[in-house]
């Protein structure tokens, strides 16, 4: 079929995303005006209790702040989290850096929808998510929650699940700025440069801020440039309202987020959570006696938080006029269709050496299915991210029910397993736990003291533990044939054995469905389509140091693949990189300008002999710069599925302001007159397709080809 006849999809569909999100329908002048006659009602100590959390722990999940039934106002009922809502039992969607995998905005939109829609249901407004702090390097703990080594990437996910969430509750983006080593979260401090800091780590709370009005932002416990994040007035007053027109108000990190007391709530922090503790009745008046703060700072944070109540519409049952959902939803069958539909899409497949999947599950197969995480509910980090789902399903009981045709023998990880030769197949599940990676709760510290296991923090390496490497190096030793199921959080090593294993799938924590999900990729029933969202290198020393006792922590333009482009480092697997069960061509770059814009068309063919998906992906490279510049970053992605034989045009819009980059000598961000490279394929490796424009004083350029 020639282009003309194919079907043309956008990559990024703005409108569809941003649909419904009740922040984007506000009338702000109209709010302006109300919350301003009611906060003339208010008195100091009613503006006080609106800039503080009511209790250190949760009821039912909920942390509360603020609200007074004499003026009508309710209180903010904050939830957790970035995986689904963490109150009572609630659907455990997979990890976000598992959905950001799939490269579906939309799909991000429906799961961030979802969360939200239970956390109102379980009587809370504020969805604590998304985490949108970059990855700077896989071994953060915490990499399960956020999406990307790439800013781009993590913005238009994060900006999905904020517009999804926000048909129904408040959302927080999460930790500004920086937060992204955990042993050392309390007193570390991110050092960065004014060009680092917004071309590389804020992009994405801009378009969260921006683009999907986020209602609120969780400041981070961690110092930026020597400041505590919550008292830096260059993140929280600058950077976020007056060059983003942030209307929402800025809570704390729990306990150690808020340090001081005027410094905090003069830099722009407005309400401590989980309670008063710097914001103390005595605190306050101490330092409204010695002049440090004035009444005016606290009613400007006190309105803040007013200001979001009236524009939300916020009752004690729910928001927007809405009656609190029906508690049917949680868990409900959608949702829980929808954790299997994420939990599939984020599959990567990495290696499948002779086809060796899809299996076969017919009568007279044998499947040996290997390893204790094959029969565990491993659904990632046991910290503020949690979720209890009431059931899950598990690698070797999905794979049994689906594979019922063919003899499945399960061997846990300490026994024999020379038996596995017996077996056509044997599909060894290892991988990683919560207590090789997470949230670092100081409290589970003196538990892991006690039982000897390591609990959470960050990885100081990215190796398997050696009980995994040593039960795949004993299951190929044996099997005909051996598939390995990866599950973790971020990018884990796999030089040392991957040479000898036929297939290789990255599952991650697949959350509750993650076990169906397998089983259904397992069998081809579904083609695995997910990208990696992180590089995996061949070895940690391809990577930026690493040290996770720093107390200082230098950032730059390098993050991920730009490091290892810069660094021409061969990756073991590259960003965005993933296999699947049929084949695509991606052909015929056609670039057209638009308004204020590039319009760039390329037609994607599925050419195998199954339904699957592809990822297009668009990196730009700015030659001939007068600064420097890495070599290549992402600007634009789409997700193409297709039957067989069938074509579509997908329509990839670049951005002019995405191409610019920040002058910090004046200031401003730059569209600078040099040549522009795009190139587009399937992997930041793989880019065959290209197009060159050349801005000119003041107008764009087609170079020759
Ligand atoms: C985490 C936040 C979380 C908060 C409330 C903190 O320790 O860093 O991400 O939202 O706890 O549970």
């Amino acid at each position: 079929m020639s282009s003309n006849e194919s079907p043309t999809i956008k990559a990024f569909d703005s409108e569809a995303i941003r649909a419904g999100n009740f922040a984007l329908g506000i009338d702000h002048e109209k709010v302006a005006r109300e919350t301003d006659s009611l906060m003339a009602r208010m008195s100091l100590a009613q503006k006080i209790n609106e800039i503080r959390g009511s209790q250190p722990k949760p009821i039912e999940g909920l942390y509360y702040a603020g609200g007074d039934d004499s003026l009508g106002l309710a209180p903010w009922k904050m939830v957790d989290g970035p995986r689904g809502a963490r109150a009572g039992t609630a659907t455990a969607f997979p990890v976000a850096i598992a959905r950001a995998a799939s490269f579906d905005a939309d799909l991000e939109r429906r799961v961030g929808g979802a969360i939200g829609l239970e956390v109102a249901a379980r009587g809370g407004n504020v969805l604590l998510a998304p985490t949108i702090n970059l990855l700077r390097h896989p071994g953060w703990g915490r990499a399960q929650e956020t999406y990307s080594e790439d800013p781009y990437h993590t913005g238009v996910m994060g900006l999905a699940f904020v517009c999804g969430a926000q048909n129904h509750v408040l959302t927080s983006p999460k930790h500004f700025a920086l937060n992204n080593l955990e042993n050392t979260r309390f007193e570390l401090s991110s050092e960065i440069d004014a060009r680092s800091l917004h071309e590389v780590y804020l992009p994405h709370f801009k378009r969260c801020v921006v683009e999907g009005g986020a209602a609120s932002v969780m400041s981070a416990y961690n110092k930026l440039n020597g400041v505590y994040c919550g008292e830096q007035r260059l993140l929280l007053d600058e950077i976020l309202r007056e060059d983003w027109g942030f209307r929402g108000f800025v809570e704390s990190d729990w306990f150690l987020g808020t340090r001081s007391t005027a410094p905090a709530l003069n830099a722009g922090l407005d309400i401590e959570m989980p309670a008063a503790f710097r914001f103390a009745d005595d605190k306050l008046e101490e330092a409204l006696a010695c002049g440090e703060l004035t009444e005016e700072l606290i009613h400007r944070s006190a309105r803040r938080s007013v200001y979001q109540k009236i524009a939300w519409q916020l009752t004690p049952d729910g928001v927007a006029g809405r009656p609190r959902p029906d508690p049917e939803v949680v868990e409900c069958r959608e949702h829980v269709a929808l954790a299997r539909e994420a939990a599939e899409k984020s599959i990567v497949l990495l290696k499948n050496e002779a086809e060796v999947l899809p299996l076969c599950a017919g009568p007279g197969v044998s499947i040996a299915v290997v390893g204790d995480l094959a029969n565990l509910a491993n659904l990632g980090d046991r910290g503020s991210s949690m979720v209890t789902p009431s059931f899950v399903s598990k690698p070797l009981q999905a794979i049994e029910s689906a594979a019922a045709g063919a003899t499945v023998e399960y061997f846990e990880s300490h026994v024999d397993l020379a038996r596995l030769a017996d077996f056509d197949v044997a599909i060894v599940v290892a991988g990683l736990t919560y207590r090789d990676e997470g949230e670092f709760i100081p409290t589970a510290q003196q538990e892991a003291e006690d039982t000897g296991f390591a609990r959470g923090g960050d990885r100081v390496d990215l190796d398997l533990p050696l009980p995994q490497r040593d039960l795949i190096e004993r299951a190929a030793a044996s099997a005909k044939r051996i598939v390995v199921v990866l599950q973790g959080g971020s990018a884990i090593v796999v030089r040392d054995w991957i040479d000898r294993v036929d297939g290789l799938l990255l599952t991650w924590y697949g959350g509750q469905e993650g076990g169906t999900a397998l089983a259904r990729v397992l069998f081809g029933e579904v083609s695995p389509s997910g990208r990696l969202p992180v590089s995996i290198p061949r070895n940690m020393d391809q990577l930026m140091p690493w040290d996770v006792t720093a107390l200082i922590v230098e950032h730059d333009l390098l993050p991920g693949y730009r490091w290892l482009d810069h660094h021409r480092q061969e990756v073991e697997f590259p960003f965005g990189f993933g296999l699947g069960y049929t084949t695509f061509e991606i052909e015929d770059l056609r670039m057209m300008r638009g308004h204020d814009s590039f319009l760039c068309h390329v037609d994607v063919r599925n050419t195998g002999a199954q339904r699957g998906a592809t990822v297009v992906q668009l990196y730009v490279s700015c030659r001939d710069s007068r600064v420097f510049r890495v070599e290549k970053e992402l600007k634009g992605f789409g997700r193409v599925e297709l039957a067989p034989g069938a074509t579509v045009t997908l329509e990839i819009e670049v951005e002019d302001t995405d191409l610019r980059f920040y002058d910090a000598d004046s200031g401003g961000w730059e569209l600078e007159e040099c040549r522009y490279e795009f190139r587009v394929g399937s992997s930041s490796a793989d880019l065959p397709l290209a197009a060159e424009w050349r801005r000119e004083e003041g107008e764009w350029r087609k170079s020759n080809p």
